[in-house]
């Protein structure tokens, strides 16, 4: 065999290899940037004989291979390999899901006057904010922090955008206020007579238990403080002295109370 003769032999050989190689199958796009949820076609064109499909991560992107096509549906963060074999040889495709644009706070409330920091997470490309009520709240990006202040009482809602996807988030802005004032002592829950009773505490004990004379619990004692204010009985005594400082309609008061106690 003459060498330029052997060359021919083994480009007859090779030829037909370079050939298939050119018609082999054909993966479009060769790589997918996908967010969790999304869902996509990669086109499988050339095919010859069988084909088959591989995903070297089934738990971030879904694939299934239809004619002319792998449906793929990313399901989580991360990256797949998908290979697609035919009778021709291996071609892959690859998968990434990427992380969803993320804003570190969906609801804000503020008071006015008051500003609060939001982080930006994940975006890609440049951060948008739109405002849906200027006049309540002001928001600032700077990098990816936007600051939000209350302006006047409102609610806003502020739209993040980058270039694949949007957040919202929802500022509600209320007006400072003074607390308010303690509930004043319902009427029904003190008895009137309470406040004159205690007058009669200092010489009759704690809510009239002893002392000079015990009466707390005793229904006596209006007929005793009339007579007292009346001077029929001890008329120069300590509390005779006493019950003349009240009205009858006092000393009525003080004698249902002592009586309920
Ligand atoms: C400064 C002391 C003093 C105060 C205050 C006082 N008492 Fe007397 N009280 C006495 C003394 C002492 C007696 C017994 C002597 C007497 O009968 O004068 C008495 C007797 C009585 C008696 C007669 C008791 C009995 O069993 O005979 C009644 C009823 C009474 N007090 C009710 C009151 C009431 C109600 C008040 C308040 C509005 C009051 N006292 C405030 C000193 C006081």
């Amino acid at each position: 065999m003459n060498p330029s003769r052997s060359l021919r032999w083994l480009s007859s050989l090779i030829i037909p290899l370079v050939t298939v190689a050119a018609h082999a199958v054909t993966l479009s796009p060769a790589s997918r940037s996908l967010l969790p949820g999304d869902k996509s076609t990669i086109t499988v064109s050339r095919v010859r004989g069988a084909v088959t499909l591989a995903n070297s991560n089934p738990s971030a992107v879904s694939a299934s291979l239809t004619r002319g096509a792998i449906n793929v549906s990313a399901d989580a963060v991360g990256v797949a390999t998908l290979s697609v074999t035919d009778s021709q040889g291996t071609k892959t495709a690859t998968v990434t899901v990427s992380p969803p644009l993320g804003v570190s706070l969906a609801n804000v409330s503020l008071l006015v006057g008051q500003s609060t920091a939001l982080t930006v997470s994940n975006a890609i490309g440049s951060i948008r904010i739109s405002n849906s009520n200027g006049t309540a709240v002001a928001a600032t990006l700077s990098g990816n922090v936007v600051t939000v202040t209350g302006k006047s009482a409102g609610s806003a809602e502020l739209t993040v955008r980058d270039t694949r996807s949007s957040v919202k988030v929802r500022v509600t802005v209320t007006a400072p206020t003074a607390p308010p004032p303690p509930p004043p002592p319902s009427s029904t829950d003190i008895h009137p007579g309470r406040l004159l009773a205690s007058n009669c505490f200092q010489c009759h004990g704690t809510n009239g238990s002893g002392g000079f004379d015990r009466i707390q619990g005793s229904t006596e004692v209006l007929s005793e403080l009339r007579k007292f204010a009346s001077g029929e009985e001890d008329p120069t005594g300590i509390m005779a002295a006493h019950a003349v400082g009240y009205t009858d309609e006092q000393l009525q008061l003080i004698a249902d109370y002592l009586s309920k106690l």
